[in-house]
């Protein structure tokens, strides 16, 4: 399996607030962007970086800093939303993309019905969406940015559940995925248990 499980205790601690049925949708919000900051250094851990001169107040030295690289962050409808704020503190260059997809109620396909990404060159992508059930919404996010020419993609999720690891490693071997918690299994509705409940409704505030 192509999945990195990032396990830091703040995440794991933040993480366990957020799968309470008592937590509000206000403090599973922010929660969602605290945790989505703290796995953004492990997804940008290989960042390339290049030698810069810097004059401190002392004297000259040769600093480090991030070689220019482009980065888009591409949100899955609709919950995926929550997690742009987070990566955006730490890359405030990066451009944002949106994919939106609904799952066809007769063939439980995901379709298309929106998608805008920033200029592709040369410009590496992150896809976020908190929830990894069935895998559907992510191979087809993926398969919809290859067709755009992008070459270079990570999927990042808060939850996953292993039937959608399987089957995104499967359709898209080159594609790591970034996950907080690989949790059991999905039940009847595709819904990931233990899991959290509906994501999209408990960072909106809907049912
Ligand atoms: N989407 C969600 O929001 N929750 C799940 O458990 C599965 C998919």
């Amino acid at each position: 399996m192509q999945i990195h499980i990032i396990d830091h205790p703040l995440i794991q601690h933040k993480l366990t607030i957020m799968r309470s049925k008592e937590t509000s949708s206000s403090e599973f919000r922010r929660l969602l962007q605290e945790i989505t900051l703290l796995m953004g250094y492990e997804i940008t851990r290989d960042l390339p970086l290049e030698d810069v001169e810097v004059e401190t107040p002392l004297e000259k030295m040769r600093g480090r800093r991030v070689a220019g690289k482009k980065v888009g962050i591409v949100p899955i409808l609709r919950a995926g939303f929550g997690m742009v704020d987070g990566l955006l503190e730490l890359m405030p260059s990066a451009r944002v993309g949106v994919i939106g997809l609904y799952r066809d109620p007769e063939t439980s396909k995901p379709i298309e019905y929106y998608c805008k990404l920033p200029d592709v060159d040369n410009r590496d992508f992150i896809i976020v969406d908190p929830m990894l059930a069935t895998g559907g919404s992510a191979v087809a996010a993926i398969n919809m940015m290859k067709e755009k020419g992008v070459k270079n993609i990570k999927f990042m999720c808060l939850v996953s559940a292993p039937e959608g690891v399987e089957v995104v490693n499967q359709a898209h071997p080159d594609v790591p995925i970034y996950t907080a918690a690989l949790d059991r299994q999905l039940d009847d509705h595709n819904y990931i248990l233990p899991g959290l409940g509906d994501a999209g409704d408990r960072i909106f505030g809907t049912k």
